[in-house]
């Protein structure tokens, strides 16, 4: 069988969901398809994540175009994958990072690459005739992921008086999908009355929840808490809670003094870090803590995953970066048990899904992620069931950039029928 190969590779510029520019990378191949796939960006990135190439000109987007890696993909990538098989995923990728040279992508931008190798993968599924998700996962690609719902945002993705970045519900004891995500949804929009008879914000953050002015961190979760009761379903048992600190933005000089300033909290070491988090896992029905330390504290990580990973899933975002040379180091050290998988930290499918396998093979859990920057692609869909990992976050209920991606995995689970799986 002749496979398609690439004839033409191009990009331009577009806007991401809070209005900055990002890369949409379009695809030809010699058997006619045609197709795009378009690159999220984050605000609260870690500082060893690959680079996202911008243009720096203070006459444009305050600096933050992306016509450099435009034309990165333009006059560099593409030609030099005219003619290649659209199916050689892994030597695609391999010729893109010695093409950059650098260890993290920041000749060519993380963001042109990973523009090129989403498309090249949506393209060659297209070819084959396969749903994205199956192509990428192959023949047992099932199970959709549990989805961690992102209902009050804080830190750096609102500016209210929350420290923890985000505060997600999680439909654990949810029949399917579906179900899941109904279960959530309400919550969603029951959270929403509470606020409003509480005279508080109902606006939301960059990820679609919402991002009042509650009267303490621990006023948070607790309203969280009595939203899902209120929708109807039972705290820790259908609906638990997710949390991601996002420690490092909060963190000062000293890499291990943590400033709860937002909240007026006071400044905490790790340790009175850790015990704090010991005293929520025990009050309130926490399943999984997301950079509840900053990236330079490894210390502090190991520490936690000690004391509460036998309870929780300790997850990794701004410590490891989704790079396999990072949590190689956890997995080594036991810095935690699981590791958030987002595509551009590390900038190509191939290494995402190296990074999916160095946790699989080591015991550990993933978890697939968007960034608060995003745009209507669902290329993270198909992902999460193609890796199999059993739960993402990709925001709220609200904001059609993160409904995008909800929506195709109620498509899937449509299109997979009583094959389709659903468990924590
Ligand atoms: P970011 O946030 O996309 O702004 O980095 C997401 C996260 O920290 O998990
Ligand atoms: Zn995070």
């Amino acid at each position: 069988m002749t496979r398609a190969s690439i004839t033409k590779i191009s990009a331009i510029e577009i806007l991401d969901s809070r209005g900055n520019p990002t890369v949409r990378v379009f695809i030809e191949l010699s058997d006619g398809t045609e197709t795009s796939a378009s690159v999220p960006s984050g605000a609260s990135t870690g500082e060893n994540e690959a680079v996202e190439l911008r243009d720096g000109d203070p006459c444009r987007y305050a600096g933050k175009g992306v016509l450099k890696a435009v034309s990165n993909v333009n006059d560099i990538i593409g030609p030099s994958l005219k003619g290649v098989d659209v199916s050689k995923q892994a030597f695609i990728d391999r010729q893109m990072i010695e093409l950059d040279g650098t260890d993290n992508k920041s000749k060519l931008g993380a963001n042109a690459i990973l523009g090129v190798s989403m498309a090249v993968a949506r393209a060659a599924a297209q070819s084959f005739n396969l749903p994205l998700y199956q192509y990428l996962g192959g023949a047992g690609a099932r199970r959709i992921p549990v989805p961690c719902m992102n209902i009050v945002n804080g830190g750096q993705h609102a500016d209210n008086s929350v420290d923890f970045q985000e505060f997600m519900a999680v439909p654990v004891g949810a029949p399917t999908f579906q179900e899941g995500l109904r279960y959530v949804a309400e919550t969603f929009h029951v959270l929403k009355g509470i606020l409003n008879k509480r005279g508080l914000s109902t606006g939301v953050g960059d990820e679609g929840g919402f991002a009042p002015n509650f009267s303490s961190n621990e006023d948070a979760i607790e309203t969280i808490v009595q939203a899902i009761e209120k929708a109807g379903y039972k705290a820790g048992e259908q609906i638990a809670i997710a949390l991601d600190s996002a420690a490092t933005s909060f963190v000062s000089n000293s890499d291990s003094e943590y400033d709860l300033a937002y909240s007026g909290a006071g400044k905490l070491n790790s340790d009175e870090l850790i015990t704090l988090a010991g005293k929520w896992i025990e009050n309130y029905p926490i399943i999984l803590w997301e950079d509840p330390l900053a990236e330079n504290d490894w210390q502090g990580f190991k520490q936690f995953t000690r004391q509460h990973g036998d309870k929780i899933e300790v997850v990794g975002d701004d410590i490891f970066v989704t790079n396999t040379k990072y949590i190689a180091r956890g997995i080594q050290e036991q810095t935690a048990n699981s590791a958030l998988i987002k595509l551009n930290q590390i900038g190509t499918v191939t290494e995402t899904i190296e990074a999916v396998r160095m946790c699989r093979d080591s015991g550990w859990r993933y978890f697939l992620s968007h960034r608060s920057g995003e745009t209507e692609d669902s290329f993270l869909a198909d992902f999460a069931v193609a890796m199999d990992g059993g739960h993402l976050k990709t925001g709220s209920a609200s904001r059609s950039e993160r409904m995008a991606k909800y929506n195709r995995l109620l498509e899937i689970e449509n299109e997979l029928g009583q094959d389709a799986q659903y468990y924590w």
